[in-house]
């Protein structure tokens, strides 16, 4: 062979390798292509700082068994860019080490780099210096923010690139977003506002990556880029442009939570309705937000008041275990959509209205044809006729039919085992109740006594100067008064105009008092009698923070701290006189000492410094510290901080996030289960009135060691930790049901079911746990069925048939069930 062939072939092989190596992403009016090929593609979104990287591989596996192609991701910008040109890609932050695990379990990916990103997540992912630089607007037309946005966006595309990540490299990135839900708040930014979009698209265009862009809720997105739906229901919803295909970037599997607000869940059957009734009506990507919603560690929950759990009622549970139903029955809608994908992406669409919202969609490919019989009446189940056969359509459902003639699923009925998850004490400690604590107060002398900050104004500053570098910020001012004042009274008071989010006052090193916004309005007013000293007084106001604004037109803008104005107020008999301190000489001070002093860490400077006499209960600004055995097992681990104010806590240096027990969820909870017919929004299920918002916190694997482990808290407003105790999760009873000719399946997940409490095959209702039997009953003991069948074992499947059970008197019209109570 001569040199020239040779480069021939070198270069032929080159060619060749790049080629098969590379995904094609493309698209038309109907589908996302797959080289070449149309799609229907599955998504669930899990955001990689949210969980651990120890999580991850099971995460994502459970994912791709639960029948998703991809994973979505939001990209951080804020936990990426804490300070401005200074990066984070470690630990949880560790995006190219997600998105390679996703590929080494054989996922697609979809990146959505924002960098805006709202996600409850802190100032919505953008970094608090961002709207601290000069000149910036952010959001819009602004040349300061847009070089930013580009400089961000950039990096973590060539980041991504230099590691293959892109589809058309041969990774498992089909497709990338730009900016989130622009076009909700788009018209509050003007002209400015188009301007900005354009240059988002176009800016992102340029970068080149060879898969298609997306932008959601944004019905200006320019071609090429797709616009996307978000929301709880998408099937109504058309693209901007024939040609792209219509896709839905969150489905919304619940909602998150917030301080002192109820618990929101979503049922299965109305999401697995939304899911069909999308796939029925020409969807060809659908992405669950969240599929995992996780844990917001550290500071990263957004706001205001956002919690530190994301749980979302998400088919996988904050802790990375399947939410049952809602994970099973999802499941085996994925696999009957995949199976008839070819049919649905190619197929020829035709329908049927039989009216009072009952519609079939016929899709016909060849010699081959499948159905959809949807049913949006919310009351009323329906009777379609399709060829000459009867099938029942219950309220709110969508039945599919692979073949036409036979359903397979209907959204309504569920086939999955429930599982009731139970807390287990630690067993690995011998006296698991009682921790034994050591203690220091937070020092604040130098703040509260004698008022010393690190900078000084003749002004009230916005708490965002800090850069948010901690959630508490000290404002600081002396005040002179004489008793020839004209001020001066018995009767005086401070008041203080605040927003974000809680105050705590002292004068001359007293605790004056404290006070936090009330859910869902953000700002307050404290007023509080004062007495001040004739002469020199010192007056301390400490504001927290609890997660900044994430949503909104202009969020960015939003006031934090003490915005004032700040007041004494004198009273003398109907005279009142005002002495505003908004304009005094104001010290401030960033942060909490004990965090200046390392004590979260056990191998620091003033780690011995703890006290382990006179442990004070209900103490404001206190350090507690303990240690514990990690839990034996891999169940995940809680700890439940059960009689605790509000505060911050880490396990081995490791941030679980802000607690908050004291803080009670509001009323308003039916005693009735939920009803899955009817539109969906967070106010329709919900959960937990009246108890602590989150009372349990996530204490992932990773952060504990085998032997001893610390827990360190800094107790705001003072509580009693002798409750506080580290417990296990894990299913403690599962709840199987099956309609009729369906296979039971129960599994105790790798434990043994030790045994059943209700068993029962004809028309028995109620949820899992309290199960009652209905007017008819096969004749045989469904009970002692089920026994053998399952005792003993990790799993059973019991088919549920007559030839089992023997028969039931059920009437015509009635859906025989098997439904069971086991015991893991
Ligand atoms: C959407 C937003 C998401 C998330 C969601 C609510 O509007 O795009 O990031 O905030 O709402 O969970």
């Amino acid at each position: 062979m001569n040199s020239s062939n040779l480069i021939f072939l070198y270069f032929s092989l080159l060619f060749f390798t790049a080629f098969i190596s590379a995904t094609e992403v493309t698209h038309d009016g109907t589908a996302i292509k797959i080289n070449g090929e149309r799609k229907i593609i599955l998504s669930g979104s899990i955001h990689y700082p949210r969980s651990t990287p120890k999580m991850w591989p099971d995460l994502i596996r459970k994912a791709k068994e639960g029948g998703l192609d991809a994973i979505e991701t939001y990209v951080f910008w804020n936990a990426h860019e804490p300070l401005r040109r200074q990066y984070d890609f470690t630990g949880n932050l560790d995006l190219i080490r997600f998105l390679k695990t996703i590929q080494d379990e054989g996922l697609y990916s979809v990146l959505r780099i924002g960098p805006y990103v709202c996600a409850e997540w802190n100032y919505g992912g953008f970094p608090v210096w961002l709207h601290n630089q000069p000149g910036i607007e952010i959001r819009t037309a602004n040349s300061v923010y847009m070089d930013e946005m580009q400089n961000f966006t950039t990096l973590i595309v060539d980041m991504v690139k230099q590691e293959k990540l892109f589809a058309s490299q041969g990774g498992p990135i089909i497709l990338a977003q730009i900016e989130n839900e622009y076009g909700n708040v788009i018209s509050s930014y003007g002209d400015a506002g188009k301007v900005y979009m354009n240059w988002c698209a176009n800016m992102a265009e340029s970068l080149d990556i060879g898969i298609p862009w997306i932008m959601c809720q944004e019905n200006d997105a320019p071609q090429p880029i797709i616009n996307t739906c978000n929301g709880w229901y998408c099937d109504q919803f058309t693209p901007n442009n024939e040609n792209s295909p219509k896709m839905w970037t969150e489905n919304w599997t619940g909602w998150f939570k917030s301080w002192g607000g109820k618990d929101p869940f979503r049922t299965a059957e109305d999401l697995a309705f939304a899911v069909a009734r999308f796939f029925q009506n020409g969807g060809t990507f659908q992405n669950y937000y969240m599929y995992h919603g996780g844990t917001n560690f550290g500071r990263t929950a957004g706001g205001p008041y956002i919690t530190t759990s994301y749980d979302y009622d998400a088919p996988l549970n904050e802790f990375g275990s399947l939410n049952q139903p809602k994970y099973g029955h999802l499941k085996e809608l994925h696999g009957i959509l995949h199976s008839i994908e070819k049919t649905i992406t190619y197929g020829n669409i035709s329908s049927i209205d039989f009216g009072n919202s009952v519609y079939a969609t016929i899709y016909q490919l060849n010699d081959t044809s499948s159905c959809f019989f949807g049913n949006t009446n919310t009351t009323t189940d329906a009777t379609v006729t399709y060829q000459g056969v009867d099938y029942n359509v219950p309220a709110w459902s969508v039945s599919i039919l692979p073949d036409c003639k036979n359903v397979v699923y209907n959204t309504a009925k569920v086939n999955t085992q429930t599982d009731v998850m139970v807390k287990k004490i630690n067993e690995a400690e011998d006296e698991p109740a009682s921790l034994k604590w050591t203690w220091r107060p937070q020092v604040i002398d130098d703040t509260v006594v004698l008022g010393k900050g690190q900078v000084s104004a003749s002004q009230l500053i916005d708490q965002k100067v800090t850069n948010d570098v901690s959630d508490y910020f000290w404002y600081m001012t002396s005040v002179n008064l004489d008793k020839d004042d004209p001020i001066w009274t018995d009767e005086m008071s401070l008041r203080v105009n605040g927003t974000g989010h809680i105050l705590h006052a002292f004068v001359n090193g007293e605790y004056l008092g404290s006070q936090w916004a009330s859910y869902g309005i953000f700002n307050y007013l404290f007023e509080k009698k004062i007495k001040f000293n004739p002469g020199n007084n010192q007056l301390t106001l400490l504001s927290a923070t609890i997660g900044l604004q994430n949503y909104g037109a202009r969020f960015d803008l939003i006031d934090t701290g003490l915005p004032g104005p700040i007041e004494i107020i004198g009273k003398k008999g109907d005279e009142i006189i005002i002495k505003d301190l908004s304009k005094h000489k104001w010290s401030y001070k960033v942060g909490l000492n004990g965090l200046d002093n390392e004590l979260i860490y056990a191998d620091k400077k003033f780690a011995s410094q703890w006290q382990s006499e006179n442990l004070p209960i209900n103490k404001l600004m206190t350090w507690y510290k303990t240690t514990f055995k990690a839990p034996l097992g891999e169940d995940p681990v809680v700890v439940d901080m059960q009689g605790l104010g509000k505060g911050l806590a880490w396990v081995n240096g490791n941030s679980l996030g802000r607690y908050w027990p004291s803080f009670i969820a509001e009323d308003g909870c039916s005693t009735e289960p939920c009803d899955y017919r009817g539109s969906y929004d967070n106010s329709k299920c919900v959960k937990n009135c009246g108890q602590p918002t989150q009372r349990w916190y996530h204490v992932p694997r990773s952060f504990m060691k085998e032997d001893d482990n610390e827990l360190v808290l800094f107790e705001e407003f003072g509580g009693n930790p002798t409750l506080v105790n580290f417990q296990t999760i894990r299913p403690g009873s599962v709840c199987g049901s099956a309609y009729e000719n369906r296979d039971m399946e129960l599994s105790c997940y790798g434990r043994v079911i030790s045994d059943i409490k209700f068993a029962s095959f004809g028309d028995s209702q109620g949820t899992c746990g309290s199960f009652e039997k209905g007017s008819c009953e096969a004749t045989n003991d469904a009970l002692s069925v089920i026994q053998n069948a399952c005792v003993g074992k990790e799993s059973c499947t019991v088919p549920a048939t007559e030839s089992v059970f023997g028969s039931t008197n059920c009437g015509e019209g009635v859906s025989k069930r098997l439904l069971v109570e086991a015991v893991c």
